[in-house]
């Protein structure tokens, strides 16, 4: 069975190994680390993911019992979401692309989106994720991205007024 442990322990030792012995060497442990986009495999892999979170969550009656939102999803197409959402992922996450829509806070003001309804879709984001197999340290990656617009996008606090 494969022990990615010992792979990361083995590899430590042979670095440790090669940089005592060879200056050399050291260009190759600065070799920069592939950016985020890159590492989730480009831009195919990242629409297939998000094709299916928009699926996902323009489906989900957690979501949709916010009357804002599910009037939202009557005149908002999920293709557009979907070009939108990849487009962004792929810029945020260092790849070849310029994300044109609105800001997080602008899009989502009128929508009244709680933080149990963050909740629900990090949840269903995190699902996604893992339906696809997406390594922990880009998960992590991930949801960092997401979690840093939660203050745009959320606008009723759990506790109430
Ligand atoms: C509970 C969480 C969320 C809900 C319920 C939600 C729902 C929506 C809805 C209904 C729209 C269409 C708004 C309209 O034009 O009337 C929208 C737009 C959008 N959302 Fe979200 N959203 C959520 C979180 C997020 C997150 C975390 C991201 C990305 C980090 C995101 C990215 C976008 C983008 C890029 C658009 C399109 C903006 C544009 O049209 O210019 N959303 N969202």
């Amino acid at each position: 069975m494969f022990n990615p442990e010992l792979k990361y322990l083995k590899s430590f030792c042979l670095s440790a190994f090669i940089l005592a012995g060879s200056p050399g060497a050291l260009a190759q442990s600065d070799a920069p680390v592939p950016s985020l986009f890159d590492r989730l495999g480009g831009l195919a892999p990242i629409s297939v993911v998000v094709n299916d979170f928009i699926d996902v969550v323009v489906a989900d009656s957690v979501l949709n019992a916010n009357e804002a939102v599910e009037a939202s999803r009557k005149v908002v197409p999920a293709p557009y979401l979907k070009y939108q959402v990849t487009a962004m992922v792929c810029e945020v996450t260092g790849g070849p692309c310029s994300y044109q829509g609105r800001d997080m806070k602008t899009a989502h003001a009128h929508l009244n989106i709680t933080a149990a309804e963050w909740d629900q879709m990090v949840m269903l984001f995190k699902d996604v994720l893992a339906k696809h197999q997406v390594p922990e340290t880009e998960t992590g990656e991930l949801l960092d991205i997401v979690g840093s617009t939660q203050a745009d996008i959320v606008a009723v606090s759990m506790s109430g007024p």
